[in-house]
């Protein structure tokens, strides 16, 4: 039976990640208790109740955690694996999983955390995959490819313990170990490109990125040398205002879609609202909040992707203030927005916050 979840997150972001589903499963009604290893890159959630976990399996929802780069449900810890038969007791353990959550499942993933000391692991899993994945088939359990089905995790936190878990289609992320793996493009000006880019794919997602990413369109970006993130309206072909003392990259300016405003950020109004404003500026994290608030109450903008640099303590507690702010100003002038935040791979102390305005009834 469920009596568990595993969430990986960021080494060093295990507490944040804790706070978190401690608040979002206390809210559903499933009390329980964290374990967070410090740089561990993972934390497991423990249900008082066991009974509870069909609120969470009903109601938690992936998307809206901002430190879990993924969510599964778990039984309790396989721990004690034979050397000469693991298979043995992960199959009894994978029947378990399925009283909660029937298969077959669309794939098993064996994985480790995120961690250096976790990676040694991964010759064994290598070693280990083929012979598993073949008795799990020989048992019924897979019916690969099929995304409609829960996808099957089996967490190693060393070669005798481990995790067997699902994750559910829809409410998961879906790559391994919760980290997408993008190809840096030669052209972009700076390796910041790329947080755009898995923000664009986080919060807008391939499906409605040709209705929400599309030539023509306007975009403001704040902070922007030397350019990655300007980078990535261009090659869309949308016009973008880059606003930054600093220099933008050379061949970025050549192709004629950045148009360079030399100033500060926080003194510069659009004259005409744009479709996109993105900010990557090193700033305390209230000021940028209270900045991209301002901008979403004037409606100056459709959507706005924004980093905030979070402090070295107190991480959670000033992302809240952060969302607070923020939702006052909306409140305070009655634009309706959804606000999202997330840690993504390529944030490093940083969260990227999406906000997008509701059209007005
Ligand atoms: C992390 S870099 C941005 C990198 C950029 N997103 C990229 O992909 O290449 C931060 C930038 O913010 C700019 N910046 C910081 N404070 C600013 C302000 N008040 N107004 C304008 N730019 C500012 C800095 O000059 C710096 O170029």
């Amino acid at each position: 039976m469920i009596d568990s979840l595993v969430l990986y997150c960021r080494a060093g972001f295990e507490k944040e990640c804790a706070a978190e589903i401690c608040a979002r499963a206390g809210a559903l009604g499933a009390d329980g208790y964290a374990r967070a290893k410090p740089d561990s890159a993972y934390v497991s959630y423990h249900l008082h109740d066991p009974v509870a976990a069909g609120a969470l399996l009903a109601d938690l929802r992936w998307r809206q955690l901002i430190f879990a780069r993924q969510l599964l449900f778990a039984i309790p810890l396989v721990a004690e694996l034979p050397v000469g038969d693991r298979i043995t007791p992960l199959l009894a353990a994978v029947d378990r999983l399925h009283t909660s959550i029937s298969g077959p499942y669309a794939d098993v993933w064996l994985e480790t955390a995120d961690t250096n000391e976790a990676k040694e692991l991964s010759a064994f899993l290598k070693k280990f995959e083929k012979p598993f994945r073949s008795a799990l088939e020989k048992a019924g359990r897979l019916d690969t490819g099929k995304t409609t089905l829960p996808r099957l995790h089996v967490f190693f936190l060393g070669s005798g313990a481990a995790f067997v878990a699902a994750s559910l289609p829809g409410n998961a992320s879906d790559w391994p170990l919760g980290i997408p793996r993008l190809r840096m493009p030669r052209a972009a000006p700076s390796r910041s490109t790329l947080k755009l880019a898995e923000a664009f794919m986080e919060f807008v997602g391939n499906r409605n990125a040709g209705d929400r990413l599309r030539a023509g369109q306007t975009a403001v970006d704040l902070g922007a040398a030397p350019g990655g993130w300007s980078w990535q309206f261009a090659q869309r072909e949308i016009h973008v205002t880059a606003v930054d003392n600093g220099p933008l990259d050379k061949e970025l300016m050549a192709g004629g879609m950045v148009e360079h405003v030399r100033t500060d950020a926080f003194h510069w109004l659009p004259k005409r609202p744009v479709d996109w404003l993105v900010c990557d500026m090193v700033e305390k994290p209230a000021r940028v909040a209270a900045l991209v608030g301002d901008w979403a109450a004037a409606k100056l903008f459709k959507e706005a992707i924004f980093n905030l640099k979070l402090p070295m303590k107190k991480r959670y507690e000033e992302l809240e203030n952060c969302r607070a702010i923020i939702d006052g100003k909306l409140a305070g002038a009655e634009v309706e927005a959804k606000v999202r935040f997330k840690q993504l791979y390529h944030d490093r102390e940083e969260v990227t916050g999406h906000i997008r305005l509701l059209r007005s009834r």
